[in-house]
């Protein structure tokens, strides 16, 4: 694994969104693998100042992100396909028919995760896989478990995250308590896979992540099996990291 290390948020960002932007460049028609949450608004942010001064170009790349809340609308503000139009692709010149998010109004969840395992394996699996990582360890919405789920499949959320989502919604029953999302496999199948990481808040799980035991119970330890990750973060996410290693 590559570890790279910006002073602060904004440096992070920026090393982060250079390597996305390097894979567009080298491979125009590039799959990327897209990622929801605080961490990653930062790259695209960058990107998007990128692509308004004319150096990239999004017109032949394809998008699949990792996950969705099961029963929201796209123009849910909640829904993590109103955070990708509103974040980045209503900004840039992808074409939205080549963006995929998990279909979270499909009720049929065998269907949706079926659908959404077709959708990865037409476009011949993903190039570069953008993460974030959860506190727990999570990647996407695998959550710790006993065993790592291989392909897309529907999740109950944890209570704590439906009482922290509760305060956008008017009430308790819109709160979505599922998720569907891409599994292990389709993760590990990427070609290339770019973790980004910010805040002091992540300094613990960095470290068992990536110099732990490999184990279900922390999902993201299963990336230290894959023979391209790129871990970006900034100096206080990455302390324990390097600490370590001294
Ligand atoms: C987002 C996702 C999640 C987040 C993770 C970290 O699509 O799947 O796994 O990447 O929860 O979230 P932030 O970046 O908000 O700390």
């Amino acid at each position: 694994m590559r570890v790279y290390c910006g002073k602060d948020y904004e440096q992070a960002s920026r090393i982060a969104a250079n390597f996305i932007s390097a894979q567009v460049i080298m491979k125009p028609d590039s799959v990327l693998g897209l990622a929801t949450g605080s961490t990653p608004i930062g790259t695209y942010e960058q990107l998007i100042k990128w692509y308004e001064k004319g150096d990239l170009d999004f017109s032949a790349v394809h998008s699949i992100n990792l996950d969705e809340y099961r029963g929201l609308t796209a123009d849910n503000d909640q829904s993590y396909r109103y955070f990708m139009n509103t974040h980045l692709f209503d900004h840039i010149n992808i074409d939205k028919k080549n963006t995929f998010v998990p279909d979270g109004t499909e009720p049929d969840a065998e269907k949706a995760c079926r659908d959404y395992d077709e959708i990865i394996r037409a476009h011949g699996g993903i190039d570069l896989q953008i993460l974030g990582l959860g506190h727990n360890g999570h990647i996407g919405f695998n959550e710790p478990d006993s065993t790592f789920c291989k392909g897309t499949h529907c999740v109950q959320l944890t209570e704590s995250t439906i009482s922290a989502n509760a305060r956008f919604f008017a009430s308790m029953d819109e709160v979505p308590k599922e998720a569907y999302t891409m599994g292990i496999q389709s993760i590990m199948q990427a070609k290339k896979i770019m973790v980004i990481v910010s805040g002091e808040g992540k300094k613990d799980i960095v470290e068992k992540a990536f110099l732990g035991p490999i184990t279900p119970e922390v999902p993201a330890s299963v990336l230290q099996l894959h023979s391209d990750v790129i871990l970006v973060g900034d100096e206080a996410a990455l302390a324990g990291y390097h600490k370590a290693l001294q």
